[in-house]
Parts: C-alpha cells; structure tokens; sequence
C-alpha cells in the first residue's frame, strides 16, 4: 500500500515532497495514486529573493532554488476562481443531496464545457476534499473491515468502449478479475468493489473519448441508468460536447424513453471562461490576475505587474482560458528565470508560444482591444475596492 509518511520541512525533504507529487493521469488511475494525490502536502511557496539575494546565492544553491521554482510555477494553483468555488458549491449540494436509501436513484452530475477550463481540475479538488471529509466522519475502513475509497476516478482515452470502461473501474480497486470476462461481469464486480469500498462519487473524466453509437447515445446511456440505478455513487460525468452527443437530450430526433430518463436525473454543470464584457466580468479578471501575481516567485516582480500592466494583453492571449493563461504564465515564468529577466512583461510573453486555439483567438481580441473596443480594465473607483 501507498507509504503516506510525510517528511520534515528542511530543504532537502521541502525538495523530495516536490517531486512525487507530480502526479500524472496515469497515476490516478489506480487507488494508491488517487491515495497519494489526496495525501499529497501543500506544496510551500520558495521563499522570496530579491535580485541581490540571488546574486549571493553560491551556484549549488541558486540551482537548488531554480529547481524549485520551476516545479512551483509549473504547479500554480489550483486557485479558487469564482468558476471554481461555483461548481463546488453545486457539487456539494448534489453529493450531500445524495444519500437517500439504496432503492432511489442517485441524481447525476454532467459537467460539459469546453477544453481548458479548468474542469478536471476543479472536480479533482472538489474529489480530495470530499475524500477527506468522508474518512474523517467515518474512518479509513468500513464497518465490515474494508478500505474505505470514498472516490473512484476513472479517466478516458481515446476510443474507449463499454467493455474498456468497466475494466477500467476494476483497475482502479486493482481487482483480479479485470483480465477475463464479459461487459456485464466487469460491471458487476465492479459494483462488489464499489459497495465494499464506499465508494460515494464515480468520477468519469473525458466522457467524450467514450465510443458513441454513430446514431444515439442509447448504448451508453443505457449504462449509466444502469449505474445510478444500482451503484450508490454520485456519478460526475465530465466531458466535451456531451449534450450534443445526445446524453441527456430529450427534444433530439432520437428522442425516447431511455435518454429523457438520464435527461431528468442528471444535473448538468458548465465552467465558463473569464469575460470583461460586463464590470463584474472585469474585476474577476483583475482578483484573478492578482491571486497569480502573489503567488509568482520572481525577484524583480512587483504589484500590479500582471493585473495592471499586463490585464489586456493576458486576457487577449489566453482569450479568459484559464488553460491557456497557466500555460502562459508557467512558461513565461521559465523564461524569465532561464534568463534571468526575473520579471513577467509584454516584451518577454511575446516570445512565449501558448496552445494553437488561444493563438488564433487571440488576433481577434487583440483587434478590439486596440480599437478599444474592448478593455479589462475596472473603473477605477472600483478598482480599489477590488
Ligand atoms: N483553478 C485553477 N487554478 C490554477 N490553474 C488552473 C485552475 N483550473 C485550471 N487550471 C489550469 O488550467 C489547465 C487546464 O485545466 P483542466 O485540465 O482542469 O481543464 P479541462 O476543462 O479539464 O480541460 P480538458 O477538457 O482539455 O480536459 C490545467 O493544467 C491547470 O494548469
Ligand atoms: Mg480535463
């Protein structure tokens, strides 16, 4: 089992809890990695350094506190965006909500939003929290002398059929019997591991890569009623497009009786990108800015380097993507140490590359706000209560 002990803060130990923690999805895929995800510390800040304390620094040292930087400012987050606290509130409602008897069916959840919104890792947060929680109230093992997993994450990859999927949720509980057998057999052990375990909320990730039927999503809605029905879990289903896959529409021309019962269980949740059309949209974008602004460590950074100086330009190249603006942030952090620069700036973003879609995106925004069309500032009243 997952070795959970927790190492003293000295450099060296604050440096090798860095390390592990970088999880991929691969590692989640299994409950020792979903264990030490949530057992995981809080990474600690480095320390601030001004321009004259790095230059003191001897060489091993300065490599030691760029080694730390880079892992701090490629782990940025998550940051409690208002996006972020919002679908938490309503996870929690539908999670707490869900504790009827055994013969009820449990509501469902469908967050469908575009890539890069900051879905999977909301739910992740929202999945540790809720992991911790339910261990704290009742103990890491159950009644009957099983481990207690409050949480079972399965994440798709392209082309995943029914079969896949099933098996993968034996993986997870590292079952035996993932080898051999039918779709209906995996589905029912994994129901055995499911009910041993716990399990309160089955996180299904990149619902789209599942294979749909080419005319409805009947096969795979089908599945679904089958695991509300009899799995006591919260489903959280998390894709892209997935209404228009027809997972939950009533009103399509394939309508019938199967997907308006998923329609009426299952809630369906979006994330939206940050906007600056309206003031509140603005000064989000400004809070936003700010929490990452602290949170860098740069020695020649100073306040209101991102939120005042760089508003417009972020917001044009990350087009209110969360995704795209971390992807920014994070490599124009590298750079500016790499070189040490040690300060973000139009002139050092311009030569960072962000993701393709914010690219194109961005010559439009870029545009308007020239034309000021469009702006990300706040009024300025305002902008001192913000
Ligand atoms: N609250 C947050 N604080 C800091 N960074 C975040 C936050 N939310 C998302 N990010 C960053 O944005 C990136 C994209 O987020 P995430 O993978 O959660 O999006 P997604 O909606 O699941 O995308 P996809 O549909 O491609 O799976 C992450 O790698 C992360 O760095
Ligand atoms: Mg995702």
């Amino acid at each position: 089992m997952t070795d959970t002990r927790r190492e003293q803060p000295s450099p060296g130990a604050e440096r090798a809890a860095d390390r592990p923690a970088g999880l991929d999805n691969l590692t989640l895929a299994r409950k020792e990695g979903w264990r030490s995800f949530v057992d995981a510390p809080a990474r600690s800040q480095p320390e601030p350094l001004t321009t004259k304390d790095l230059r003191r620094l001897g060489d091993d040292a300065l490599a030691d506190y760029n080694q730390r930087r880079r892992v701090w400012h490629a782990n940025l987050g998550p940051i409690k965006t208002p996006q972020l606290a919002g679908l938490h509130e309503d996870l929690w409602d539908i999670v707490d909500s869900n504790v009827q008897d055994g013969d009820k069916a449990k509501g469902a959840i469908a967050i469908d939003a575009f890539p890069g919104l900051g879905k999977t890792t909301s739910v992740l947060a929202f999945a540790k929290q809720f992991h911790l929680r339910e261990i704290a109230e009742n103990g890491a093992f159950t009644a009957d002398g099983h481990e207690r997993w409050p949480v079972c994450r399965v994440g798709l990859t392209g082309n995943t059929g029914m079969k896949d999927f099933n098996r993968a949720m034996l993986e997870y509980f590292g079952h035996p019997g993932h080898q051999r057998g039918t779709t209906a057999q995996f589905a029912h052990r994994a129901l055995d591991c499911m009910l041993s375990c716990a399990v309160r909320v089955l996180i299904v990730d990149d619902l789209h890569f599942l294979r749909w039927r080419a005319t409805s999503g009947i096969e795979v809605s089908n599945q679904f009623k089958y695991i509300a029905n009899e799995f006591p879990v919260t489903l959280v289903l998390i894709g892209v497009g997935l209404a228009e896959r027809g997972l939950f529409s009533e009103g399509d021309s394939y309508t019938n009786a199967v997907l308006a019962q998923t329609g009426r269980r299952t809630t369906a949740l979006d994330m939206r990108p940050f906007t600056v059309d309206t003031d509140a949209g603005r000064r989000e974008w400004r809070q936003m800015l700010l929490a990452i602004e602290q949170r860098l460590a740069l020695s020649e950074k100073h306040p209101g380097m991102l939120a005042d100086e760089l508003s417009d330009y972020l917001f044009a190249r990350s087009t209110g993507h969360i995704g795209s603006l971390m992807t920014l942030i994070n490599r124009g952090c590298q750079r500016a140490v790499r070189t040490g620069c040690e300060h973000l700036s139009q002139d050092l973003l311009d030569g960072v590359k962000n993701d393709a879609a914010a690219e194109t995106a961005r010559r439009e925004l870029d545009a308007a706000i020239q034309a000021r069309r469009l702006s990300t500032r706040v009024a300025p009243a305002r902008c001192l209560a913000g």
